[in-house]
């Protein structure tokens, strides 16, 4: 049976010519078995008629905010409640800036505010609209909300012009909700899991750092697989050479004092926290202004403590179920249980370091820890390692 069979999918419309495509998806959904409702803002009963949808759905479609035939056959409060899922397709900049507002002016801005349901969007616009700093902020804002974008992608526009700006294909979006679907029958389902990952860079001066050889491979491959398990991932990540897994919310960030100040931020929210980054312990304590020219046979610097952002973040958040990652040379088990307990952790993730083992290697091999546990785990891939981690981690936070 189809992940969609008799789930109540909310599909708004807003005016963008990809609107037409709109129409095969709710044709897709209701082939697979969902119950669909449609809700279109004015401007989008220019691009397709509400007849198309009516018949498509079998249910009238909702366009008006103010009208009472229609307030008392579905209000806007019942049609938020009714909805497991809302997928707005296509979303023009003006419909994600008023959402972005929690503007209420029309129907469909005031379902995206009343309802509890995943809201998901599908971005369509001109290309210049799309990269505009203005529609950037705005889609920002939304997925620190949890609502999750979906596209646009690269091609050839209606307006004639080539770049990102194309809504997703109907199947594409179709897909995706299936998917999404499918993730809340798994074990981190509705949970929100935040990982910093990679190393920091700490400035010396306008053109040099002090960094480390973490490549982020360990941190992203427990990104993507914490999402395939069903959770909202947002991960805080110093610079890498590594896309962000699909699905994945990313935040980038340079020094240690940024990832400490973003993590505290987003934890509020989290329900588990995995500090897989390599941060630097410490910082130049004065940063040049210019660069600092050669003038002496000498040179040395001075270094500040950086703050530790998994110690702050599971004792400012003690319900949080917080896993660190000990990299040691010697004694693996003894450290990692001291920094289990030093820092107030859930669990930690202990592997051995050295020349050729962890630090930007494909493989890694670890001991996981917690308070009357241990499992070995022997040398692998690092994308299968993160996904028994995050199992064993699921158990865990589930059991907690
Ligand atoms: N960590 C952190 N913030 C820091 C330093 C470390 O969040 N400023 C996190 C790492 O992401 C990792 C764990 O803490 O999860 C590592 O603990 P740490 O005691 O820093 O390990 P080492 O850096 O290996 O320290 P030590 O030199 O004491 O072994």
């Amino acid at each position: 049976m189809s992940d969609l069979n008799n789930k109540q999918i909310l599909i708004g419309i807003s005016g963008g010519i990809a609107a037409y495509k709109t129409a095969e998806l709710v044709r897709l959904l209701i082939k697979k078995g969902a119950n669909v409702r449609v809700c279109m803002t004015k401007a989008a009963v220019k691009f397709i008629t509400p007849l198309t949808l009516q018949a498509l759905t079998g249910n009238p479609v909702a366009t008006d905010l103010l009208d009472p035939e229609a307030e008392a056959a579905m209000g806007h409060i019942e049609l938020a409640r009714w909805a497991d899922l809302i997928m707005i397709a296509p979303a023009t900049a003006d419909l994600i800036a008023r959402i972005a507002g929690g503007h209420a002016d029309d129907l469909l801005t005031t379902i995206c505010l009343a309802t509890e349901a995943p809201l998901h969007i599908a971005p369509a616009m001109n290309r210049v609209m799309w990269d505009n700093p203005a529609t950037q902020e705005n889609c920002k804002n939304l997925q620190q909300r949890n609502i999750t974008l979906h596209g646009p992608a690269n091609g050839e526009q209606a307006c004639g012009e080539t770049g990102a700006g194309r809504m997703l294909e109907a199947l594409e979006l179709a897909k995706i909700i299936e998917a999404e679907f499918a993730s809340q029958a798994k074990p981190l389902a509705g949970k929100t899991v935040l990982i910093t990952a990679g190393p920091t860079r700490e400035a010396i001066d306008p053109v040099r750092f002090i960094s480390n050889r973490s490549s982020g491979k360990m941190g992203y491959a427990i990104a993507k697989a914490a999402k395939e398990l069903g959770a909202n991932v947002t991960l805080i990540s110093g610079p890498v050479a590594l896309e962000a897994p699909e699905g994945v919310h990313r935040e980038l960030v340079e020094s240690a004092k940024e990832m400490h100040r973003e993590t505290l931020k987003q934890a509020k929210s989290a329900d588990i926290f995995i500090a897989t980054a390599a941060v630097s312990d410490y910082s130049p304590a004065n940063v040049a202004n210019q660069k600092i020219k050669k003038t002496e046979d000498k040179f040395s610097l001075a270094l500040n403590y950086n703050p530790d952002i998994l110690f702050d973040v599971s004792h400012a958040f003690p319900d949080l179920f917080s896993v660190g990652f000990a990299a040691e040379t010697e004694d693996l088990i003894k450290h990692a249980q001291g920094k289990l307990k030093r820092k107030k952790l859930d669990m930690i993730v202990a592997n051995p370091v050295g020349k050729d083992q962890g630090f930007d290697q494909d493989t890694n091999q670890v001991e996981v820890i917690w308070q009357g546990g241990h499992i070995s785990l022997p040398e692998k891939d690092k994308a299968e390692l993160a996904v028994e981690i995050m199992s064993i981690v699921s158990q865990q936070f589930n059991d907690k």
